[in-house]
């Protein structure tokens, strides 16, 4: 990484609050130092409503704080639906306490999360199975599921809100960081850009025998969703336009190796 990583003087996981990022969207954040590489940020988001949604539980090690949070915000007995984008002990930390404290909460995954959680003992009749490409339909709104570029769980499972134009693309431009922050813009280009790499590399090292240009392809995908906030489960949001693309672009600056370019221009001179 370019900035050396703060000193850790505490090294354990601590919980930094909710942050609104408009259009019904906030985001709880916990902090996970990891030994020698930065900060990672863990986060879950809420989507408010008449039907509220939780997108993954967080931390065990935060719930208490997570929990009151969830509760302040929406009260956890209202809570309709818990997205869960995997199975992973970071996203799944506080599953069976919310489950348990919100009975009216249904469990979203698809086939292979619900394989993952029936053997954790998640009874079946509290999930709703989805695929990539349905859609979650939530009063007027409908969250249509899609597989991140890049992941660590083939359960993995993000979604695109296409009423407030929101991405959540799970573990995908997760960055390890030199220190805490609360926006992403605090955080200086050549950083992020390290961070990103250093993190996929880590959370994803199967993207090292992909061809690039899937990898591209991917991203590109992303970028035509004209997303206006793009929320990952280990950065802070990108919100408004200009950020998630500034981020998209980043990402693949720093994910697609160069000879990407030249195995392009062989393609389109064959
Ligand atoms: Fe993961
Ligand atoms: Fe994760």
């Amino acid at each position: 990484m370019n900035a050396k990583p703060e000193a850790v003087a505490n090294p354990k996981p601590h919980f930094a609050g909710s942050s609104d990022l408009g259009g019904g969207w906030s985001s709880l954040t916990g902090w996970l130092p990891v030994a020698g590489q930065g900060m990672l940020a863990v986060n879950a988001f809420l989507l408010r409503g008449r039907e509220p949604v939780l997108i993954d539980t967080g931390l065990a090690a935060l719930r208490e704080p997570m929990l009151d949070l969830i509760d302040e915000a929406v009260g956890l007995a209202k809570l309709r639906w818990i997205w869960l984008s995997h199975a992973d002990a970071d996203h799944a930390g506080n599953l069976a306490a919310i489950l348990e404290r919100a009975p009216g909460a249904t469990l979203v995954t698809n086939f292979l999360g619900a394989g993952k959680l029936d053997m954790a003992g998640i009874r079946p009749d509290r999930l709703r199975l989805v695929i990539p490409g349905e859609s979650l339909r939530i009063g007027a709104m409908r969250l249509i599921a899609l597989r991140p570029p890049y992941y660590d769980a083939p359960e993995s499972m993000g979604f695109f809100d296409s009423n407030s134009r929101t991405l959540f693309a799970v573990d995908s431009f997760g960055a390890l960081l030199p220190r805490v922050c609360a926006r992403l813009a605090e955080v200086d280009p050549p950083a992020l850009s390290d961070g990103l790499a250093a993190w996929s590399a880590i959370d994803a090292p199967w993207l090292a025998d992909v061809e690039p240009c899937r990898l591209a392809e991917a991203l590109a995908r992303l970028r035509r969703l004209d997303a206006t906030r793009l929320l990952s489960g280990h950065l802070p949001a990108a919100t408004g336009e200009d950020e998630v693309l500034h981020l998209l672009d980043l990402a693949r600056r720093a994910l697609v190796p160069a000879r990407d370019s030249f195995t392009a221009r062989q393609g389109a001179a064959a």
